[in-house]
């Protein structure tokens, strides 16, 4: 990138030397034609060179990575690669979809013993969010894609009418998406009800219905529960008091600061942002060390030495495809405030815990206490001396799954 930027002060300067220098007298329409073609060919430059992205190299495509998990393929084309652990889905209690974070995928190995999921009896699903590992990039992706995203992976692989969420830092966008966009109030029972007045008509009616019921499947998915770990939030969610957002940010570093507002006014320039050498972009991405607390640090320290297998597959498609779109996604303009959710679980059949490390650095604390203030229907939990990486510690990944199950 250093000698793309090279090249662009080059042709600035040519531009500069064009327009002072070579006036020819009698024949100014030269060197107007010149100045047009010049500026012309620095935007075009720029704009292929430094703003568009790159093309994402699809998995399974020609020259593109090889496809090695297993992957469902949702309605739109795109596939989904998954990852499952634990107790097989037919025989389980308890089926848990986890969502992970940015920059990582289906494989991150999050602390949970074989000893607590044969007494929970939980199934455990991972998947790579579109864009990231094995799964397919989505140029359209959103809030509400990424949301339904999960509930067609729930409904292809047959996790049944109920199923419970976890996400991860980032990967809480996808979860609003779900609380937003999945239909979770009661409705009647229409299947039963269908059954019984087309068993009465005749047979061959009823084989019709089943394929009606079948296709209606989907809607009447539910989920059972749902953790928010250490989530992502967005500064331009119009329910935070502006003074509130805006001393949020402040508290940031500046780099990253700065990053989201670009994402979030300028998203069609967070490729050269991200790629350019002149200022700081995101802390997390130069490995800069501030933004852990002395608990992530230690966790951090400890990842190190055991990265999850998998870790070098989560860029494998592409930064813009994976990582980028997830800032322009997750800071970008939401059609809904998640405090314009509506109660998921009325009869309290569920709970929606959040999960806030005291001294997380990444994720302002403030401004998810605010949301679980605003959402009575929010358990919050906010765990002293833990920071954002709390899932990474076993003891405190087993007390979330625990509540998650056992409300
Ligand atoms: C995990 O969290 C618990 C509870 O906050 C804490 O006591 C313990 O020291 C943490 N463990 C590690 C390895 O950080």
């Amino acid at each position: 990138m250093l000698s793309s930027e090279k090249s662009f002060l080059i042709i600035i300067l040519m531009f500069c030397w064009i327009s002072e220098a070579e006036l020819i007298p009698g024949n100014p329409m030269l060197i107007l034609q010149i100045v047009a073609a010049a500026i012309f060919g620095v935007f075009g430059w720029a704009y292929l060179a430094l703003i568009k992205p790159p093309p994402p190299k699809i998995c399974g495509s020609l020259n593109g990575p090889p496809v090695t998990s297993p992957r469902i393929q949702l309605k739109d084309g795109r596939y989904l690669a998954y990852k499952e652990r634990g107790i097989a889905k037919e025989n389980a209690k308890y089926k848990i979809i986890i969502v992970h974070g940015f920059d990582s995928s289906k494989d991150e190995n999050l602390p949970i013993s074989q000893d607590l999921i044969e007494e929970l009896q939980i199934y455990l699903l991972s998947y790579d969010r579109a864009g990231y590992g094995e799964s397919d990039p989505h140029s359209k992706r959103s809030v509400k894609s990424e949301g339904l995203d999960i509930q067609e992976l729930a409904n292809k692989l047959q996790l049944g009418p109920k199923f419970y969420v976890v996400g991860l830092s980032m990967g809480a966008y996808p979860v609003w998406g779900c609380l937003n966009y999945i239909p979770h109030r009661k409705g009647p029972d229409r299947k039963g009800l269908l059954y019984a007045v087309l068993s009465c008509i005749s047979a061959r009616v009823r084989f019709h219905a089943e394929l009606i019921i079948e296709h209606e499947s989907e809607a009447m998915q539910r989920l059972a529960g749902v953790a928010l770990v250490g989530p992502a939030v967005n500064y331009w969610w119009t329910c935070y008091p502006s003074k509130l957002s805006k001393e949020a940010l402040k508290m940031i570093i500046p780099q990253d600061k700065r990053t989201f507002q670009i994402a979030h006014y300028a998203p069609w320039l967070i490729n050269w942002w991200m790629n350019q050498k002149w200022f700081h972009t995101s802390s997390y991405m130069e490995g800069n060390m501030a933004i852990f607390c002395d608990a992530d640090l230690e966790i951090v320290k400890h990842l190190d030495k055991t990265p999850s297998p998998g870790q070098e597959k989560v860029r494998q498609q592409g930064e813009f495809e994976s990582l980028y779109r997830d800032l322009i996604v997750g800071y970008g303009k939401w059609e809904f405030d998640p405090t314009e959710v509506s109660n998921p679980f009325q009869e309290n059949e569920g709970k929606v815990h959040l999960w806030q490390g005291y001294d997380d650095r990444i994720i302002p604390r403030k401004l998810n206490q605010y949301l679980a203030e605003k959402l009575h229907w929010i358990q919050y939990h906010e765990v002293p001396y833990a920071g954002h990486f709390l899932i990474y510690n076993a003891t405190l990944c087993e007390t979330i799954l625990r509540k998650l199950v056992n409300g």
